[in-house]
C-alpha cells in the first residue's frame, strides 16, 4: 500500500489504527508493507517512531498487542517528496518494486490518496507516467478520499481526469460511512427480514428522517470547511449514501454491482429541487459564539481560525425532499446535519403511518395514540429501536409509549473500529460494493447542485443564526413542524441529567422522560405562554432566558438555564398566569399534558418537587388533592404546610 499524504491527520487517527486492527484480526495480507509518501523530510525510523507514537493515542483495541504493532511497524517504509517531482515517483517505483521482490507481493499495488482534491489528477498523472497505474503482474487499486469534487461540473471533470490514468474498476471513492457496521447493517436489516420489507412503502411509513448531529465544530479546518459547507461536506456525500440504503429497492444479489445498480435508480429518483423548492424545503445555519455541552466557551464559526470574519458558509443544513417512484411517491424525507450542536449522533427514523383510532374511540387511550417509529442509532450510540405502545398496567385501557432495543454492544464483544479496516479490505480483495462509481458520485451531486446554486443566487442575512452547543437554528424547527410532524431527538439519559429537575430521578423515571420530551427553539422577542391562554404544555429551560410578564406586560421575574414552567396551569388546568418571553434565543424541553400526567402518576418524587417549586414560585396555594388524580395524591402523602 502506497499511502500520499502519510504525514497527515487521517493516516495517524484512521488508516494506520485500521491496519493495526486488520492485523489485530488476522486480516492483513502477510504480505502486506506500507510506504509512506509526504512532503515531511522523515526518514523510515522516523515515520516509523510516530506512526508508534500516534498508535497508543488512536487505537480503538480494548488492549493493546505489542507484538502485532512491532511486526506491523516493522512493514511500515516512508519517502519524502513533493507530488508535482517526477524525481519522487522514480524513487518510489523503485522502493516499491525492492519491497515486491522482498516480500513475493506479487505485483498488487494500492494507492491511497489522503491528499486534498486538487492532488489526485496531479498524482495520478504523475503515477501514470511512471509506468505505475498499471503491472504486468497483480493489480493496481486507487483509493480517493472525499470531497470528490466541489460541485456537479468539477466532479465530471475530476472523473474525467481520473479516468485518462485509471479504468473505472481500478478507482475506489471512499465514503466511510459506509465502512460503518450500522451502515452496512441497514441493508443486512432491510432484506434479511420478512416483518419490515413489505412496511417499506408510502402505503405505511408517514415520513423518513436523517440526523447527523455533530457537537464540534470545524476543528482547525477552516480553511478547507470555507469552501465546503454542511451540504458538500456531510449531505451530498455520507447522508445521500444512508439514504440510498434506507430507500432503495432490493438488489438482485449482493454483488457489488447490483447494489450500485440499485443505488443509481433511487438517486436518480430524488426529486431535482427548483429555485423555489430550495426557498420553501431548505433551510441552512451558521453557528455563532455559545458554550459546550461541558459548559466552557466556544467560539463562533467566523471567529474560527481560516474563516473569513463575515463568511456565508453553512455549518447547518435542514432539507425535505422526495423520492419520485412508485416506492415513495410522496413521502416526505428529512434531512438535517449540523457542526456545534447540543449533542454529537447519527440517526435515521421511520415513522409509520398511525393506526386508526375507531377502536380506542371511548377509552383515555385514544389520545395517546402514537405512530410506530423505527429508529437506526448510527452513532455514537448503535442500536436498533421500535418504538410502540404498550397497556399501562391497571384496570383501564390506557397506553403509553414504549420500546424494544438491540444495542451492539451487549450482544456483540468486537472492539470498536475505525469504520476504515472493512473499506481497506474490500479494497484489498477487489470488492467494490462499499465504494462510489462515477455516476453515483454525479447523481447525488446533481441533487445537492441546485440546493448550492440557489442558496449562493440569495446569500444568508441572518449569519449566525444559533448559538454553538444548541438545538440548532429555529428555522430548522418550523420546516419540520409546519408540516405537523417532530424531528427526533435521541434524547439520552446524560442529556436527561442536564436537566437539574431530573438529575436526581431514578432511572426508570429518566428512561420514560426521555423518550417523551420533545426539543423546541424559542428566539429572542418570541411568547413561549400567553396570559390567559389555557396550557398545554410546560417547558424546562436548557439554554438562554425567558421574562415572565404581568398582565400589563412589565417582566416581573427572569428565568435561565435549568428552571422550568408552565406547569401551573397543567397542575390546575386553570388559564396561564403570566406571558413568557424569549429574553434571548432559548432551547427548550416541552411536555405535553398527557405526558405530564403520565410520568406524574408514575413518579410521585417528580410531581412533589414541581408542586414544591410552583408553591414558592407562585405562591398559589394549591394541594395535592387539587392537582394531581387520587392515585398521584395517595402516594404524595400529607400536604406541607402552606406558607
Ligand atoms: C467527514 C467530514 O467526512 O465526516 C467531517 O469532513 C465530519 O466534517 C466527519 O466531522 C464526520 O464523521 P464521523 O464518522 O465522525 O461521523
Amino acid at each position: 500500500m502506497v499511502l500520499f499524504g502519510a504525514s497527515g491527520d487521517l493516516a495517524k487517527r484512521l488508516l494506520v489504527p485500521a491496519l493495526y486492527n486488520l492485523a489485530c484480526d488476522g486480516l492483513l495480507p502477510k504480505r502486506f508493507a506500507l510506504v509512506g509518501v509526504a512532503m515531511d523530510e522523515l526518514t523510515t525510523e522516523q515515520f516509523r517512531e510516530r506512526m508508534s507514537r500516534d498508535i497508543r493515542q488512536f487505537s480503538t483495541r480494548h488492549q493493546f498487542d505489542e507484538d502485532v504493532w512491532r511486526d506491523l511497524e516493522a512493514r511500515l517504509h516512508y519517502t519524502a517528496g513533493r507530488f508535482d517531482d517526477a524525481a519522487t515517483f522514480t524513487r518510489l517505483g523503485s522502493i516499491v518494486a525492492t519491497i515486491d521482490a522482498e516480500r513475493e507481493v506479487g505485483g498488487n499495488v494500492l494507492y491511497y490518496l489522503a491528499v486534498p482534491p486538487p492532488l489526485f489528477g496531479v498524482i495520478s498523472a504523475q503515477l501514470a507516467r511512471a509506468g505505475q497505474t498499471t503491472a504486468d503482474r497483480g493489480w493496481r487499486r486507487v483509493i480517493v478520499e472525499k470531497p470528490f469534487g466541489h460541485d456537479l461540473p468539477s466532479a465530471m471533470a475530476l472523473s474525467r481526469e481520473l479516468l485518462t490514468h485509471w479504468r473505472e474498476e481500478q478507482i475506489y471513492r471512499i465514503d466511510h460511512y459506509l465502512g460503518k457496521e450500522t451502515v452496512q447493517n441497514l441493508l443486512a436489516f432491510r432484506f434479511s427480514s420478512g416483518i419490515f420489507e413489505p412496511l417499506w412503502t408510502r402505503h405505511h411509513v408517514d415520513h423518513l428522517q436523517i440526523t447527523v448531529a455533530e457537537s464540534v465544530g470545524v476543528e482547525g479546518r477552516g480553511h478547507y470547511y470555507e469552501g465546503a459547507g454542511v451540504l458538500r461536506d456531510m449531505i451530498q456525500n455520507h447522508m445521500l449514501q444512508m439514504l440510498a440504503y434506507l430507500c432503495m429497492e432490493p438488489p438482485s444479489s449482493f454483488k457489488p454491482e447490483a447494489i450500485r445498480n440499485e443505488k443509481a435508480k433511487v438517486l436518480e429518483a430524488v426529486r431535482i429541487m427548483r429555485p423555489e423548492d430550495v426557498l420553501a424545503s431548505t433551510v441552512r445555519g451558521q453557528y455563532g459564539p455559545g458554550k459546550r455541552v461541558d459548559g466552557t466557551d466556544a467560539v463562533g464559526y467566523r471567529q474560527e481560525p481560516d474563516v473569513d470574519p463575515r463568511s456565508g458558509t453553512e455549518t447547518f443544513a435542514a432539507l425535505k425532499v422526495f423520492i419520485d417512484n412508485w416506492r415513495w411517491a410522496g413521502v416526505p424525507i428529512y434531512l438535517r446535519s449540523g457542526k456545534a450542536l447540543w449533542r454529537r449522533g447519527t440517526e435515521i427514523l421511520v415513522q409509520f403511518k398511525k393506526a386508526p383510532e375507531v377502536l380506542f374511540r371511548d377509552t383515555p387511550a385514544v389520545e395517546h395514540l402514537e405512530a410506530n417509529q423505527l429508529i437506526f442509532h448510527i452513532q455514537p450510540d448503535e442500536e436498533i429501536e421500535l418504538r410502540f405502545q404498550a397497556k399501562r398496567p391497571g384496570p383501564e385501557m390506557s397506553l403509553q409509549k414504549v420500546n424494544m432495543r438491540f444495542d451492539y454492544r451487549e450482544t456483540f464483544t468486537a472492539s470498536r473500529a475505525t469504520g476504515y479496516e472493512v473499506l481497506l479490505h474490500q479494497c484489498m480483495q477487489g470488492d467494490t460494493m462499499l465504494f462510489s462509481r462515477t455516476d453515483l458520485v454525479e447523481l447525488a451531486w446533481r441533487i445537492a447542485q441546485p440546493i448550492l446554486d440557489a442558496w449562493a443566487a440569495s446569500p444568508p442575512g441572518n449569519f449566525p443564526n444559533y448559538p454553538a452547543g444548541s438545538w440548532g437554528p429555529k428555522a430548522a424547527f418550523d420546516l419540520i413542524e409546519r408540516d405537523g410532524r417532530t424531528w427526533l431527538e435521541a434524547v439520552n439519559r446524560g442529556v436527561i441529567e442536564t436537566v437539574p429537575l431530573f438529575q436526581a430521578c431514578d432511572a426508570i423515571f429518566q428512561h420514560n422522560i426521555a423518550m417523551v420530551l420533545k426539543p423546541e427553539v424559542v428566539d429572542a422577542g418570541d411568547f413561549v405562554i400567553r396570559k390567559g391562554d389555557v396550557g398545554h404544555k410546560m417547558y424546562f429551560l436548557v439554554r438562554g432566558e425567558v421574562e415572565v410578564l404581568d398582565g400589563d406586560g412589565r417582566i416581573i421575574n427572569t428565568l435561565g438555564p435549568g428552571s422550568f414552567f408552565g406547569e401551573t396551569a397543567l397542575i390546575l388546568a386553570a388559564p396561564r398566569t403570566a406571558s413568557i418571553r424569549g429574553r434571548q434565543r432559548c432551547d427548550l424541553f416541552v411536555l405535553d399534558r398527557e405526558d405530564f400526567n403520565r410520568v406524574l402518576r408514575d413518579h410521585p418524587q417528580f410531581a412533589q418537587s414541581i408542586l414544591e417549586a410552583s408553591r414558592a414560585r407562585y405562591q398559589v396555594t394549591v394541594s395535592a388533592e387539587q392537582a394531581f388524580d387520587r392515585q398521584v395524591t395517595a402516594m404524595l402523602g400529607p400536604p406541607p404546610v402552606e406558607a
